[in-house]
Order: C-alpha cells, then structure tokens, then sequence
C-alpha cells in the first residue's frame, strides 16, 4: 500500500482496477505508424507503476506490464531541458533558444517556426531539437553519455540503454525532424552541427525504459529534485518547478487543455506509449501504453490516469 500524503491512498488493488478500466479503450488507438520498429509493438500492453516518498522509505506500487521495456521518445525532452538549463541557465534558454507557451499544433508541426523567432516551447519537436543544440559535450558520443547518465540516475536504474533498432528507425524515418533542424539553423536558432545534434536527439528518444523506471523520474520531480532513494539532488528545484509547469501547459502536445480537463495533473508523454506524472510532494506515476490516440497519446494511460484522478483526494483543478 502507498500512502499519497494521507488524502489520497494508491493500492495495488486501485490501480488493478485503473488497469481494467483503461484496457478497455486500448483498441480504439494505433502504435505510432511513422517509425516502424514503433509499429511493430503489441498495442495491447498497458502497465501503471506509482513511487510514493512520504515516508522515510519510497514506495513501488505497480501493476500489468510495468517491467516492460519501450522507448523513451518525447519524454526525453525533459531531460534533455534539465541538461540545457543546467548548462546554459534558464535565462538564456527560456530566453534567446525556446519560449514557454502551448502551440495547439502537432508536437511535429513547422508551422508556426517561420512566424516566431523561436520554437514556442521545448516539449514540441522543435524546441526539443534547439535544445538538445545547446547541451555542452565536444561530440555526439559524449552528450549523449552525459544524457544517459543522467537519465540512469533520475530513474534509479544503471541498466538503461539505447534500443539499437529503434534509434536506426528514428534515423531513416526522421526527415521531417531534419527539415525542422535546418530551419532553426537558418534562423540562428539552433548551435552548433545540425546532423550532429539530430543524431543526439534521436539517440535521446530512443532509449529504452519501463513505466517504473517513468515513475521513479515523476518521482524526483514531484520531490522537488531530490531522488527519494538516493537522497541526491539531481534536477535544480527552479528547474523542476519549470517543467511541471510546462508539462501541465505543453507535456501532452494539441491534447494538453483536454487532459488537464480531464485529469488535471502535470504530465508529460511519447508515442513509445510513456506518460510520466509528478504529483508535487506525493509520488511519481509511470505509466506504458502503445496504443495512442490520433494526438500521440497513449490511450489506455490517459484513461488509466482520468480514473485515478477521479479516485485521489488530488486535482490541481
Ligand atoms: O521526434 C519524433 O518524431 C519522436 N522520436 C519523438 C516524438 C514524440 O514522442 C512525440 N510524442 N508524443
């Protein structure tokens, strides 16, 4: 049993009941269809994994397909922001690089970039892309190794890796992320190599993890930065603060104002079928569905998410 700060109580039997529900939906949604190693996944999994940190020990909750490896995608983008902020401040990043508000457009759209000296926000492709231009490294190699590093210690797992495959596909397939780079890099947005920092981002998205690995990371931000297992500092609160707000305003693409309305909690997604949730001073919830709707959401999660938000005594609306 995990207690969520004494309102709220998340037990296995809950989120049994959550997964029951949410596996109902998951036939109405497709795995994403434009990367083929994605479509190849069995659009049935669903899993729910939940961190609680109230008491002196973390505690795991977690049912369905938690353990089951899948890649990372846009869920990357936050820490990729917590490299880049760290490297270059929040000043200059939310400043000269990305701005800070919801597009309403596709998380892959061009269309507002010739409109705005900048990419709107950094959890939309673009932004994503200009923000992994400013992470500091002399290569590829050792951004990204600072990336993985980082990422093996948000989600308290040195087993994490780059699904090979995955990251070939992402390549092949990435012509419209290339299109997006060199606009930013005709602009003056993007630093630095433009195939060099494409590389980086599609190694980024496509590193494999599972929804308790999700939870563990939504666990960290919800604790202001601080892992609950090692007690070590790894995101700057000010940092942290920041990309729950933008997860809330921007973390679920052109369906950001509907989940909000419907589950109301800070959220960031992947169309591996990830959706990591921070609920400030309580827990961190993990969750893995392939199936997505035509947004790029997992399905089975957001249904997951919208009966447990009904069941915690914890909206932020
Ligand atoms: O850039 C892409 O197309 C993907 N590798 C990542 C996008 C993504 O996960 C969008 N999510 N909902």
């Amino acid at each position: 049993m995990l207690l969520a700060g004494g309102t709220g109580v998340v037990t296995q039997e809950l989120l049994k009941d959550a997964l029951k529900y949410g596996k109902c939906f998951v036939r109405n949604g497709n795995t994403a269809n434009y990367i083929p190693e994605l479509q190849r996944v069995n659009k049935y999994q669903l899993g729910i994994c939940a961190v609680g940190f109230d008491g002196d020990l973390p505690e795991v909750v977690e049912v369905g397909d938690s353990r089951v490896p899948f890649t990372i995608q846009s869920i990357s983008k936050i820490i990729s922001l917590i490299l880049a902020v760290r490297d270059r401040g929040p000043d200059y990043l939310f400043h000269d690089k990305v701005g800070v508000e919801p597009t309403g457009d596709p998380f892959n759209s061009i269309v507002k970039l010739e409109t705005k000296s900048r990419p709107f926000n950094p959890f939309i492709n673009a932004g994503a892309i200009a923000v992994a231009s400013c992470i500091n490294g002399t290569s590829a190699d050792e951004k990204f190794d600072r990336f993985l590093e980082l990422t093996r210690k948000l989600c308290n797992n040195k087993e994490i890796s780059l699904n090979e495959s995955v990251y070939q596909s992402e390549k092949e397939t990435g012509d419209r992320n290339r299109a997006l780079a060199y606009y930013l890099k005709a602009s003056g947005v993007l630093e630095g190599d433009v195939e060099e920092c494409l590389d980086l981002y599609f190694r980024m998205c496509s590193v494999s993890v599972t929804a308790l690995d999700i939870a563990n990371l939504s666990a960290v931000l919800a604790n202001q930065g601080k892992c609950p297992f090692s007690k070590e500092m790894l995101i700057e609160p000010h940092s942290a603060k920041a990309i729950r707000a933008l997860m809330l305003t921007c973390g679920m693409y052109d369906g950001s104002g509907e989940f909000a309305m419907s589950v109301g909690f800070p959220a960031k997604s992947g169309v591996g079928g990830g959706i990591a949730v921070p609920l400030v001073g309580r827990m961190g919830i993990g969750v893995f569905g392939p199936s997505l709707d035509e947004k790029g959401n997992s399905i089975g999660g957001i249904k997951m998410l919208e009966f447990l938000s009904e069941k915690l005594d914890y909206q932020l609306f």
